[in-house]
């Protein structure tokens, strides 16, 4: 008898229970298991009806993705599926929690479906760059329709199970408890002689299908997930489900799944499915430590920054206090908040019910005495260290001993912060990214005080205010804005040598980064780059190439879009961008100014002296210990920078193209362009022992 499924008969109905933590995903032994356990009950003549349930936190989640790079073996998903899609007797599936992927196609091998309320139900594969390969893509439009499955499967995104009722996804909605309630459902079946009904049988939603549909969804898709392979796959294989009968769709299903699954794209997406999650493990902070309950927090600052970080508290339910030192400013704050929610409402993302609530847990304060309680407080004042020694003082005599002092500093040094009160141990960088409501990066700081129970409770915080939680250490920049620097260094000299701000931003566009440098430069406004280049200008040496296009751009009062110029010149009404004369002038006078013949340059090379640069400053983070491991950086700049998630994030990235390559190249600018391209020892390490960042562990 299998240890993870088992099967028992409640009268007249066989239930068979699937128990494997944490999520009941389809590992051999689940497969084998539910192919016993349905052989025993197809065979079981006291029973005339079977319900397949799970344990635990949810249904079955999906084929197990672990196994995806391992030779595969028999049981295969399609046999259990066939067995349970042919038996004789109606076979009902009780959902709670997600049933995802592989999960949704055993259900849609059942007969009928239930589902608690709670429950949802997607087949996500999209996210891991494969389409459903156990018939997902066949028989969900035979059920709810081309139109309705295109966009379950292309998008990758569940719906709710109120939702999967009205598509004819389920059957029913169990109200209070599930197995009761399936075993009612299949009672019912039982005594109005409703014998399986099966999808493959079922053909007149895929009749006489539009084809604009599918071209409309290879669009959308084309545009929403723009460089992405596997939603368009998917769209293919729901065409095909309207053009093909069952078995040749579900081949051709089964073709196109082991491509996408062998491909580049879906190797580094399942990459960063598992590096996100391998982020939230610290070694020497065991997942059973302690955490702090967060039920209040208190944001010092309500400028652009500090208002999302607000928003992320109450978006949930998190009762927030905003604090800025004048009644402008917390004005200013507050409406931009309710601005941002009134958004939401518009776009029929909140009800305006709900958009009340939400406001009403944001309270502005002027004074620190009201953080007196508070569980966390979150600073975001202006970038200056004394500014921030000031507040943490406040902080310091006013909030009470459990209370975690966070910082948003993005440059400066959280020790130095730390050291300058009276309870270090409790300090902790949080950094957002900008727009920090929306971002989904949160690189959480370690000061080499802080409490280990302050960074297990920053994790669990993350996960509440969904956000992506890295672990990272102390330095200029951190892990992201650290990296960031030679990719824009790059990107300036690039101009002075010979291309356009626009022609670099499309080639890394095209590369598949959300924007290009120049973009993301006008975009987070020119000065504060500025104001750090400004600060750092001291201590530069006098013989280090330097680039200061950014600056004279600066210098005539243009800070990108804010100031509706930059790199470009931004139509007031619609944002949208066109390239300025000027500042290309400028470039071709800036080359004059420092000699530099300019030349044509190819997109090849803008990529490689971009990405490169990134990947080599990376290599220097992992071996000083800033960032744990690679996959770490891969989840930073995925989540927090644009990096294409199907290419797994810039040390993946190397990995795949190979590290010789990449130290190769890295190798021949640092011959051309001199000292800033010297090769981290790191990168030079890996390459002559022909090994990769995924295996390098400090
Ligand atoms: N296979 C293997 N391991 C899985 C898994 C899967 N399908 N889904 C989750 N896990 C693991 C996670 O890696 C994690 O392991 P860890 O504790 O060692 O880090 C653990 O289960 C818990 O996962 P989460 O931390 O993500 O738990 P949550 O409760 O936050 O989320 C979830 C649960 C919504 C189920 C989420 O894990 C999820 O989205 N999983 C992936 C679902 C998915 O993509 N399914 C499709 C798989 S592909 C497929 O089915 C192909 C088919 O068409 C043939």
């Amino acid at each position: 008898m299998s240890e993870v499924v088992t099967y028992n008969a409640d009268g007249n109905v066989g239930i068979i229970t699937v128990d494997s933590p944490p999520v009941n995903a389809l590992s051999l032994a689940v497969r084998r298991g539910i192919l016993e356990a349905a052989k025993t009950g197809i065979a079981d003549d006291s029973v005339q009806a079977l319900v397949l349930i799970c344990t635990g936190r949810t249904f079955i989640a999906g084929a197990d993705i672990t196994e995806f790079d391992k030779a595969p073996e028999s049981p295969w998903l399609d046999e259990v599926i066939d067995l349970i899609e042919g038996a004789a007797k109606p076979v009902v599936a009780a959902i709670h929690g997600t049933a995802l992927g592989g999960g949704l196609e055993t259900t849609l091998a059942c007969h009928y479906r239930v589902a608690v309320p709670s429950a949802r139900c997607g087949l996500p594969e999209v996210s891991l760059g494969i389409v459903p390969g156990a018939g997902g893509t066949q028989r969900l439009p035979r059920l709810i329709g081309p139109e309705a499955a295109l966009d379950m499967i292309a998008s990758g995104i569940p719906v709710k199970a109120s939702k999967a009722l009205e598509l004819g996804l389920l059957d029913h909605i169990v109200e209070g408890e599930l197995l009761p309630g399936a075993l009612a459902f299949a009672r019912n079946l039982i005594e109005e002689g409703k014998g399986p009904r099966r999808i493959r049988e079922m053909s007149d939603k895929v009749q006489d299908v539009n084809a604009a549909i599918f071209e409309a969804a290879r669009k959308l898709y084309g545009k929403k997930r723009r460089g992405f392979n596997a939603p368009q796959r998917a769209i293919d294989c729901v065409e095909i489900a309207t053009k093909t009968d069952i078995d040749a769709g579900l081949a051709k299903e089964r073709e196109i799944f082991e491509a996408c699954l062998h491909s580049d794209q879906s190797k580094a997406q399942r990459h960063i499915f598992f590096a996100e999650r391998t982020a939230t493990k610290i070694p020497d902070v065991p997942r059973d430590t302690p955490v702090r309950d967060i039920k209040s927090a208190a944001i010092i600052g309500a400028g652009t920054m500090g208002g999302g970080i607000a928003m992320n508290f109450a978006s949930a339910g998190i009762p927030v206090f905003l604090m800025d030192a004048t009644q402008e400013g917390l004005d200013r704050g507050i409406a931009i908040i309710e601005k941002n929610y009134a958004s939401g409402v518009k776009k029929g993302r909140m009800t305006q019910e709900q958009m009340d609530a939400t406001m009403a847990l944001v309270r502005p304060t002027l004074s620190y005495a009201d953080l007196a309680d508070v569980d966390i407080v979150i600073e975001a004042v202006f970038e200056e260290m004394d500014i921030k020694k000031t507040v943490f003082k406040e902080l310091d005599a006013v909030c009470k001993a459990s209370a975690i002092l966070a910082t948003n500093t993005s440059t400066l040094d959280i020790n130095e912060i730390a050291d300058s009160i009276s309870r270090p141990e409790q300090v902790i960088g949080l950094h957002f990214f900008s727009p920090a409501n929306i971002m989904k990066l949160l690189e959480i700081v370690r000061g080499e005080k802080t409490a280990k129970d302050v960074i297990a409770t920053s994790f669990k915080l993350s996960k509440t205010i969904r956000k992506v939680g890295v672990l990272v250490g102390v330095c200029d920049g951190f892990v992201g804005n650290r990296m960031v620097h030679p990719y824009i260094r790059e990107s300036m000299f690039l101009l002075e040598e010979g291309a356009t701000p626009a022609q670099v931003d499309k080639a890394i566009y095209e590369f598949g980064m959300a924007m290009g440098p120049h973009a993301m430069s006008d975009l987070a406004g020119l000065d504060v780059g500025w104001r750090i280049r400004k600060r750092q200008a001291e201590t530069r040496p006098a013989d280090e190439r330097y680039c200061a296009i950014a600056d004279k751009i600066c210098e005539g009062g243009n800070y990108g879009q804010k100031s509706g110029r930059g790199f470009y010149i931004y139509d007031p009404a619609t944002r949208r961008s066109t390239p300025d004369p000027e500042v290309e002038a400028l470039c071709v006078a800036e080359a004059g100014r420092n000699g530099i013949e300019r030349r044509a340059i190819s997109d090849a090379e803008i990529v490689e002296r971009c990405i490169y640069a990134l990947i080599n400053e990376g290599a220097r983070i992992l071996e000083e210990g800033i960032a744990l491991r690679a996959s770490d950086i891969d989840v930073i700049y995925a989540y927090g920078y644009g990096f294409p998630a199907y290419r797994g994030g810039p040390m993946h990235y190397a990995d795949t193209i190979g590290i010789a390559r990449v130290y190769e190249r890295v190798c021949a600018f640092h011959e051309e362009h001199g000292v800033l391209w010297e090769p981290a020892p790191l990168l030079k390490q890996l390459a002559e022992t022909d090994r990769t960042f995924s295996d390098f562990t400090k």
